[in-house]
Formats: C-alpha cells, sequence, structure tokens
C-alpha cells in the first residue's frame, strides 16, 4: 500500500457524471450513459479504485463510513466539466516503425488497398520498417503515441503485433507492449496477429498461403504462448488475404492454447468474418463494414443468446481509406448487436490516436448519438477487451479510470471536431494526465 495521505482522490464539482453503471449494452440501451446530474456531485477514489459515486453529501457519508478521514484525500475541481470512465480503445496497432503518406497519394490516385499490398508496399512494407527498427526506436514510437492517446482521454488500448511476421519479430513487438504497459500510464492489452498479411519470403511460393498459415500455428503461436504476454489471438479475415477456413484454422489452435479470440472481419468485403466470429463465441468482431446479411444475422444471434460478439466499428479508417462505406452501426444496434468503436491506430489506414475523433466521425458517418458513441468507447469496449469487471464504468470496486472533459456534456463531445477536450485524466486513482502534463505510473 502506497502511503495513506496519497490513497485517495476525491473529485468534485462536475456539471454531470456518465457512469456507464450496469454491463454491456445493446438495443435502445446503447444509448444508456447512465448520467448523475443536477446538484453537487462527486467521485471518490481510493487505493486507485472507485469508492463511491453520486450526490457529494452521500460520497462523504460513504467515505466517513469506511472509517477513512476526510483529509486523506486529495481534492481534484472538476469545475464544471463532464466526468465519465476512462476511453478504451478496442483495437489498435501500436507498435510500428515508419510511415505511409506515401500510399495515401496512391489512392488518391485510384490504387486499391489490396492491389498496394499485393504489389509489396501496404502492411509489407510497416513490416520491413518494423523488423529493421531497434527495440528502441519500436518503444520510442509507441510511447509518443501513447502520450498522444492519454491526452484524448484514452486510459486503456488493445495493441496488436502483426507487422513481424515472423517467430522473432512477433515477439518483438508484444514484449514492447508488454515493456509499455508496465511503465504506464495507458494500461495496454496485447494481441497476436501473426496472421496479418503474408510475408514477401513467402509469396513467391505456390502453396505460400498455407505454407504460412502452416508457421503461424505451428511456430509462432506456440512462440507467442510460451512467451506469456498475448491475451488475444486476432486474424485478417478477408478475401484474398485469410480465408475463413484458414482464420478458423489459426484462431481454433490460438483458443486451445489458451488465448480469447477477436477477427479483422469484412473490412473491405463479404468473407464469412462475421460469421466466424459468432461461430467461434470471439469476444469481438472488428470492421464489420462489408458483412453480408447472414454475417449480421449470426452476430444478431449471438447477441440474443449467452456470447455476444461486440461489433467493434471503426469509422476512421473507412473514412481515410476514402471508401464511403461505412459499417451498418445502426442496423446492428436495431438487431441488438452491441456496438463498440475504435481507432484502429496504424500507418497504413488509421493515422488517429484520438477516440473523441472516432466519436464525431460516427456520428456523422454511422448516426450514431453522441450518448451511444460514448457507451462504444467505455462500457461496451470494456468487453470488447474482456476487462468488463474491471473498468468501462464508475462504479464501486471497479479501477478508478477516469476523465474530467473541459465541456459539460455528453453531446459536446463528438461536437467539437477534432479538438483536445480531456483536462484531466485519472488512472488507477493518479492523476496522470493534467494542465498538459503527463506523470508516469506504473502498472504493477
Ligand atoms: O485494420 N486491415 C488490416 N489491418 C489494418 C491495417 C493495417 C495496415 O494497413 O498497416 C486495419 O485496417
Ligand atoms: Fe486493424
Amino acid at each position: 500500500m502506497s502511503g495513506f495521505a496519497a490513497s485517495g482522490l476525491l473529485i468534485e464539482g462536475a456539471a454531470s457524471i456518465a457512469t456507464m453503471a450496469g454491463g454491456l449494452r445493446c438495443g435502445s440501451a446503447q444509448a444508456d450513459v447512465a448520467t448523475i446530474s443536477g446538484g453537487p456531485l462527486a467521485v471518490a477514489c481510493w487505493e486507485g479504485r472507485i469508492l463511491a459515486v453520486g450526490w457529494s453529501d452521500e460520497v462523504h457519508r460513504q467515505i466517513v463510513a469506511e472509517g477513512l478521514p476526510l483529509d486523506a484525500f486529495r481534492r481534484l475541481d472538476a469545475a464544471g466539466g463532464l466526468v465519465t470512465p476512462g476511453l478504451i480503445d478496442a483495437h489498435t496497432h501500436l507498435v510500428f516503425a515508419g510511415t505511409r503518406e506515401g500510399e495515401w497519394q496512391m489512392r488518391a490516385r485510384g490504387a486499391g488497398y489490396l492491389e498496394i499490398l499485393e504489389a509489396g508496399g501496404g502492411i509489407l512494407s510497416t513490416v520491413a520498417a518494423t523488423r529493421a527498427a531497434s527495440d528502441a526506436d519500436l518503444l520510442a514510437g509507441a510511447r509518443r503515441r501513447l502520450a498522444e492517446m492519454l491526452a484524448s482521454g484514452t486510459t486503456t488500448a488493445e495493441a496488436k503485433s502483426g507487422y513481424g511476421l515472423d517467430v522473432a519479430t512477433e515477439l518483438r513487438q508484444l514484449d514492447v507492449i508488454d515493456r509499455l504497459d508496465r511503465e504506464g500510464p495507458v494500461q495496454l492489452v496485447p494481441t497476436y496477429l501473426g496472421a496479418h498479411a503474408v510475408p514477401a519470403e513467402y509469396r513467391g511460393r505456390p502453396d505460400g498461403i498455407e505454407a504460412y498459415v502452416a508457421d503461424v500455428v505451428g511456430k509462432q503461436l506456440p512462440a507467442v504462448v510460451r512467451q506469456g504476454i498475448a491475451r488475444f489471438c486476432d486474424v485478417f479475415c478477408e478475401r484474398d488475404v485469410f480465408s475463413a477456413d484458414q482464420s478458423a484454422r489459426i484462431l481454433g489452435a490460438a483458443r486451445g492454447a489458451g488465448l480469447a479470440l477477436r477477427l479483422h472481419a469484412d473490412e473491405l468485403a463479404p468473407s464469412g468474418g462475421a460469421e466466424l466470429a459468432a461461430e467461434l463465441g470471439c469476444l469481438s468482431a472488428d470492421h464489420l463494414a462489408a458483412s453480408s446479411e447472414e454475417g449480421i444475422a449470426a452476430l444478431a444471434r449471438a447477441a440474443a443468446g449467452d456470447r455476444p460478439v461486440v461489433a467493434t466499428l471503426l469509422p476512421a479508417t473507412s473514412w481515410f481509406l476514402g471508401k464511403h462505406h461505412f459499417a451498418p452501426a445502426r442496423r446492428f444496434i436495431d438487431a441488438g448487436i452491441p456496438v463498440a468503436l475504435a481507432t484502429d491506430l496504424n500507418p497504413g489506414t488509421s493515422p488517429t490516436v484520438s477516440l473523441p475523433l472516432v466519436m464525431s466521425i460516427a456520428c456523422l458517418e454511422m448516426s450514431l448519438t453522441p450518448a451511444e458513441a460514448l457507451v462504444a468507447v467505455t462500457i461496451n469496449a470494456a468487453h470488447s477487451v474482456g476487462l468488463s469487471s474491471e473498468m468501462g464504468s464508475i462504479e464501486p470496486g471497479k479501477q478508478a479510470d477516469l476523465v474530467v472533459w473541459d465541456v459539460p456534456s455528453i453531446d459536446q463531445l463528438p461536437y467539437w471536431l477534432g479538438a483536445r477536450l480531456a483536462r484531466t485524466v485519472v488512472k488507477r486513482g493518479r492523476v496522470v494526465f493534467g494542465n498538459g502534463r503527463v506523470r508516469r505510473c506504473p502498472s504493477t
């Protein structure tokens, strides 16, 4: 336990608190932000966890009832701002080297995303840069992005490998993710994505894809499991990348080895990804911009049963690819499928760290309401990464991950396009960003 005097934080003076209390949201509940407003409000944090939230006098009474002295709580004035749970970015490719702005020019002249990949660019150019980069370079690049994420209100992010595509570099990427998680303050959820593309050394061979799948299942996955860092396994299930059958074999092996599952599904063409995610009980199916009718029906059935698959939508990617083809978020919500939103942060299709910007794009291009978008980056995102018992809502016992925003209402969060509105960010009960300063807080 750290020093008694430093153990408490009491946030007072918020205009409203969006608690997100009550678990995974789907259907009309996707808009339920469980807000408290209209009086003196407070959130009390003790030893890194939420102790109490609600009316100030009630919160004070609970502090006293716990036998804790009020003066052991550091005060933080929310000054009429909005308080929400810390945002959770459920899909990022955080660790990479190099940039791909040249590809943007190629796409503007009509080249397709997979066409560029086929020609050895795209993901493969980031693979070459990442293999060549030192650990120190990978750490420095990712650290810079994490500082930006924190300043935009993100307190937890999923982070994938997938720019190594060989045992050594995949393990190196996961190790960098683990080191950054320990360094904090942004908490990371590591995902192994060896099946992100078929690497150059397999491409000339007639059996190249199958031989690479065998490498993923037979060599990379066992090494990743031995390393013990990855919690999830992901596959880029897409026409002309990895088929549903190949994805099923990789994910089946990963599940057998104890990893939880998620899937890049139907990003560019219907590829059986949504159907597969439902069949395998993935925690999350991501992208879903081109799912088939059967795929949507399969996700709806899963949502109605006891193994809902969170539809983690990535509208910044559709936007940046200029596809004007967004996932049918309203259809998902109407079908009772829980929706999360994430950045997909990566150098090729979504070079943004900002969940508030993603919320704006979701409201503008997918007709989500600001409340639905906020649920999608908090409690539903927590489910997407398998951490809903720890985060995603402001409820007693959960980690004290909070953001005080410089706006009084939820509607204003996506409204101020591209603005940096996080005034103070709290991770595990400690102020880790505020007044433009980032403070380190080890996660262990
Ligand atoms: O989710 N589509 C596959 N993976 C990433 C893009 C990775 C890249 O282009 O480097 C995505 O969009
Ligand atoms: Fe992705």
